[in-house]
């Protein structure tokens, strides 16, 4: 099967594969101030990532790949609402476009239609420096994302069986890149000994992609009719991901996997995170609606935690760091025999 016929499988069947489990958010539950001391209007939804200025602590996240007309316009559409409502839009992986220059379309698109915005590349962690730089270039990217994405390649029959030396590539393109280096995890989650280790190797910012959310091994079993029913709960939630991250990595945490709304967003901050990245239910929009449901549901949310943060006396993303949450069932659990409480 082609790569491009794959990528679009993909996106069919993330749009009508339930997801399934749970990221844990339920699991938290704000200890509600009666006197906030604050109006909505003072509230600022600034967030910082490393070296990037982000006007909302939230962002379109990697999706679609492998190049073609309809990742073209899904990309389109991405970045017209990325564009009009100010946030950051991560591409999905470029590796097909540095192989097939007649692919680059697909991607270049994206900086066409949003010049100004903050725009990041995608490759996996198979990737050399030289591709890197290719893909930087290929749209002018502010950062490039490496994503980590073992259960999938090994839930699919022709996918990689190898992943040695993906630390130390990992390394060199931190090294040699002029832009930041997010590395993400796609929906699997991250451990804080993982973590450890891509701090150890420079990276600056992780992007957690817990479970609960899109869900490569259910996608890879149902697209091929097949069973391999191990990976399919496989994986550290997002809530318990973004703890685990915390308690080792300094720097900026992205928190993603499963993330559908704003509550949720500002809980993923309240538990330490600085952005919160969403694929999955904004492609759904974009898919059923087109990119201005887009556009309002995005503007919606801006407001929406803007109220939140108001009720919960947070003025910036910073303070709401030091929100009180209490958290119990599974995520407590987990915290818990991980001595992470
Ligand atoms: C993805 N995702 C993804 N990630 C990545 O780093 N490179 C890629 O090319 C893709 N491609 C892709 C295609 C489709 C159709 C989906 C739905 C997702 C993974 C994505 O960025 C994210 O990590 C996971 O989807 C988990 O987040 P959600 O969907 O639960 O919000």
């Amino acid at each position: 099967m082609s790569r491009s016929k794959r990528k679009i499988d993909h996106i069919n069947y993330a749009l009508s594969t339930a997801t399934s489990g749970s990221s844990g958010f339920e699991d938290l539950t704000f200890v509600h101030q009666s006197l906030p001391d604050l109006s909505v209007d003072e509230v600022s939804l600034h967030s910082k990532l490393g070296e990037l200025n982000l006007s909302s602590p939230f962002y379109i996240n990697a999706m679609t790949g492998g190049g073609g007309e309809k990742t073209e316009k899904l990309n389109e559409g991405f970045a017209l609402a990325a564009k009009e409502t100010g946030l950051m839009l991560s591409v999905g992986s470029q590796m097909a476009a540095i192989k097939d220059s007649s692919e680059r379309r697909s991607y270049s698109i994206t900086r066409k239609v949003n010049p100004k915005g903050i725009i990041v590349g995608n490759l996996g962690s198979e990737a050399t420096l030289d591709q890197a730089k290719a893909a930087v270039d290929m749209i002018e990217a502010d950062a490039l994302q490496i994503h980590l994405n073992v259960i999938q390649e090994l839930a699919m029959p022709e996918g990689d069986r190898s992943f040695t030396g993906a630390l130390g590539r990992i390394e060199k393109i931190v090294t040699g890149l002029e832009v930041p280096v997010i590395v993400k995890e796609t929906g699997f989650g991250m451990s804080r000994e993982t973590v450890k280790k891509l701090e150890n190797a420079g990276v600056s910012i992780i992007d957690v992609g817990g479970y609960g959310g899109t869900n490569f091994s259910r996608i890879e079993n149902y697209r091929q009719q097949r069973e391999l029913t191990f990976f399919n709960d496989w994986g550290i939630t997002t809530t318990a991901s973004i703890v685990e991250a915390k308690s080792s990595f300094s720097s900026s945490v992205i928190a993603s996997g499963g993330i559908k709304n704003s509550l949720e967003v500002i809980k993923a901050l309240s538990l330490g995170a600085d952005a919160a990245g969403i694929a999955g239910a904004f492609l759904k929009i974009v898919i059923d609606e087109g990119p201005e449901a887009l556009v309002e549901e995005i503007q919606q949310m801006q407001r929406e935690q803007k109220v939140i943060m108001t009720a919960l006396g947070a003025r910036n993303t910073e303070q709401l760091k030091n929100t009180s949450v209490v958290i119990s069932g599974p995520t407590y659990h987990w915290l818990k025999s991980r001595g992470l409480e």
